[in-house]
């Protein structure tokens, strides 16, 4: 049994919905990594019960975070970007979390260098609270362990590809890591919005970026480049249609990420018949009623969507490429200094 809410909610479902498509299913992904790298920072005596946990946070971070500060009785500081909705901020204020909100902007590279100083401000502040560095620190991909021996344990023996978007690369980057110990050749394939600088699709602009959780207009240190076989970038269009399609076709309700994560793991599924392809499914679709599912009349069908295989990050453009990354190093715009 768990002692905690957070434990359940950090165990994903693995669904199989049939033609080689896994989906790994979670409520709210972050539950996972906030609450076993809490769990590490405890153990390892780098803050202790009573202490401020603070971070920056676009949406489920933050109620991650909340939840293991919840679970270890610690305090819990966040920075969040304009995106965070009433639901969440509600939730919050009762978990006992504390939330500097942003304010409105349509810009989210703004939203997000004013959250970095924000955060630089509040470390002068208050110099005893602990930074979480989701974008940076590594401790953020331990959660992701038990998520990989469960996808092996329920997917058998068989090749497997990993599909997911990429934020922070905490929950790609780990899973395909721990999935590689015992199967080293699972091709990890990394979904982004155009205009993120992660992968270099920054200077393709694309009014519609906003796919929350994913792509970046900063380096992030937890990214790892050199894990990544194949890139798709998609547009909104595209993810809205994958997202549509997955609760019409296959009942399950998701956010946006999924819907672009879903869109990508069908067209490898088809590219490579042999394989089993696994996609995360970060969040549910509560937050994207109005954005996606209110306009399922206008989602394109997805069986007439195609990617453009790029060779080149200059060919990039709307509505959805593809690119063999071919495990490169970062370009030079994602590549993180320190702070
Ligand atoms: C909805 C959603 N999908 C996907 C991701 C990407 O996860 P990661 O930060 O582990 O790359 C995030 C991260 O915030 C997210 O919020």
């Amino acid at each position: 049994m768990d002692e905690h809410v957070s434990e359940a909610i950090a165990r994903p479902d693995l669904i199989d919905l049939g033609a080689g498509l896994l989906c790994l299913r979670f409520e709210s992904m972050k539950v996972a990594s906030a609450l076993a790298a809490v769990r590490h920072l405890l153990d390892t005596g780098a803050v202790r019960p009573g202490d401020t946990l603070m971070d920056s946070s676009s949406g489920i971070y933050a109620y991650g975070l909340a939840l293991a500060a919840h679970r270890y009785g610690l305090r819990c500081h966040i920075i969040g970007s304009t995106t965070i909705d009433h639901t969440l901020r509600l939730q919050l204020a009762v978990l006992g979390a504390t939330l500097e909100q942003m304010p409105p902007s349509d810009d989210l590279g703004l939203d997000q260098n004013r959250r970095v100083r924000r955060v630089k401000q509040v470390l002068r502040e208050h110099p005893d609270y602990h930074w979480m560095r989701q974008y940076h620190d590594t401790v953020h991909g331990l959660g992701y362990r038990a998520v990989a021996d469960r996808i092996r344990e329920e997917a058998g023996a068989g090749p497997l590809t990993l599909v997911g978007g990429v934020g922070s690369g905490a929950s790609t980057g780990a899973l395909a890591r721990y999935l590689r110990q015992s199967a080293p050749d699972t091709p990890l394939v990394g979904v982004q919005p155009f205009g993120s600088v992660t992968f270099g699709s920054d200077h393709v602009t694309d009014p519609q970026i906003l796919i929350a959780g994913i792509g970046s207009s900063i380096p992030f240190g937890n990214v790892e480049h050199t894990l990544y076989d194949t890139v798709h970038w998609t547009g909104f269009d595209a993810a809205l249609a994958g997202s549509v399609d997955l609760l019409r076709r296959h009942a399950v309700f998701a956010g946006l990420s999924t819907g672009a994560a879903y869109l990508v793991a069908r067209w490898e599924a088809s590219a490579d018949p042999g394989r089993r392809v696994v996609f995360v499914a970060a969040d549910t679709g509560h937050r994207y009623v109005e954005s996606v599912f209110a306009r399922h009349g206008q989602a394109p069908e997805v069986a007439d969507l195609s990617p453009r295989e790029v060779g080149d990050l200059k060919e990039l453009a709307p509505p959805w490429c593809r690119m063999e990354w071919g495990r490169q190093p970062a370009p030079d715009q994602a590549v993180h200094l320190a702070d």
